[in-house]
């Protein structure tokens, strides 16, 4: 193995995504070669001796699941209303390390990534590399695929001021009173679908997600999830 950062190989070792591994840095708990090292940049190599709270770890099998997450379910492992965590929906999930890559609501359903690999939240959120989401809402009102190009060619500005661009409307189906879109965006940002659709004066009912970058749900019926060897978006 290379020598690489600390919050890096910390993160190889289970202990969730890169910035909660440089948090633990940070917190003066991880050690190197006997030494606290508070310094995220620290490198590392196979001949070190790493330990967190007084405890050595060492890289683990990185593992990668995908999920249907059903609504109802928390992306957050920090509920105190007793909801259900995604990832217990993994029997022996918590014990592998796993956490979700990125956020859905709770009243979202569909693709998430859970893995132990704390690289992959930040290749996917990073916008170099540009992976793109698609998601499907339900909106109150009547829209054609044109007027909602039409209403964001200039970006969509969000209640905090701040500008969506770039936003691919793919289709727009009508369902009584309101309409099913499927859109792409490259944005991570809180409650993004629901902001954009506010913006445009309608309110989103229902909200899936239905693709990351290339990887599609496929057949997963809600709770449902598979493993898969790698990620490639
Ligand atoms: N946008 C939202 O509004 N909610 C989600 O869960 C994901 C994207």
């Amino acid at each position: 193995m290379e020598p690489i950062r600390l919050q890096r190989y910390l993160a190889r070792c289970g202990l969730g995504s890169r910035r909660a591994c440089e948090r633990i840095i940070a917190e003066g708990r991880a050690s190197v070669n006997g030494s606290i090292v508070s310094e995220p940049g620290t490198r590392v190599g196979e001949a070190d001796i790493i330990m967190v709270d007084g405890r050595s770890v060492t890289p683990e099998k990185l593992r990668y699941f995908v999920i249907n997450k059903p609504p109802g379910t928390i992306s957050v492992d920090q509920d105190i209303r007793g909801r259900r965590y995604v990832v217990d929906l993994i029997p022996g999930g918590r014990e592998m390390g796993l956490f979700p890559v990125g956020r859905l609501d709770i009243d979202t359903s569909g693709l998430m990534l859970i893995t132990n690999d704390g690289d992959l939240g930040n290749r996917i959120a990073h916008p170099r590399y540009g992976i793109s989401k698609e998601y499907v809402a339900l909106v109150n009102g009547g829209w054609s695929k044109k007027a909602l190009i039409g209403a964001s060619k200039d970006g969509v500005r969000l209640d905090d001021g701040s500008v969506v661009r770039d936003i691919h409307f793919l289709k727009a189906v009508p369902m009584g009173e309101s309409t099913i879109v499927t859109l792409r965006i490259h944005e991570g940002r809180k409650h993004v679908v629901k902001r954009i659709f506010l913006a445009l004066g309608s309110r989103v009912l229902k909200l899936h997600r239905s693709a990351i970058g290339g990887l599609r749900l496929g057949e997963l019926n809600e709770g449902e999830w598979i493993e898969v060897v790698d990620v490639i978006l």
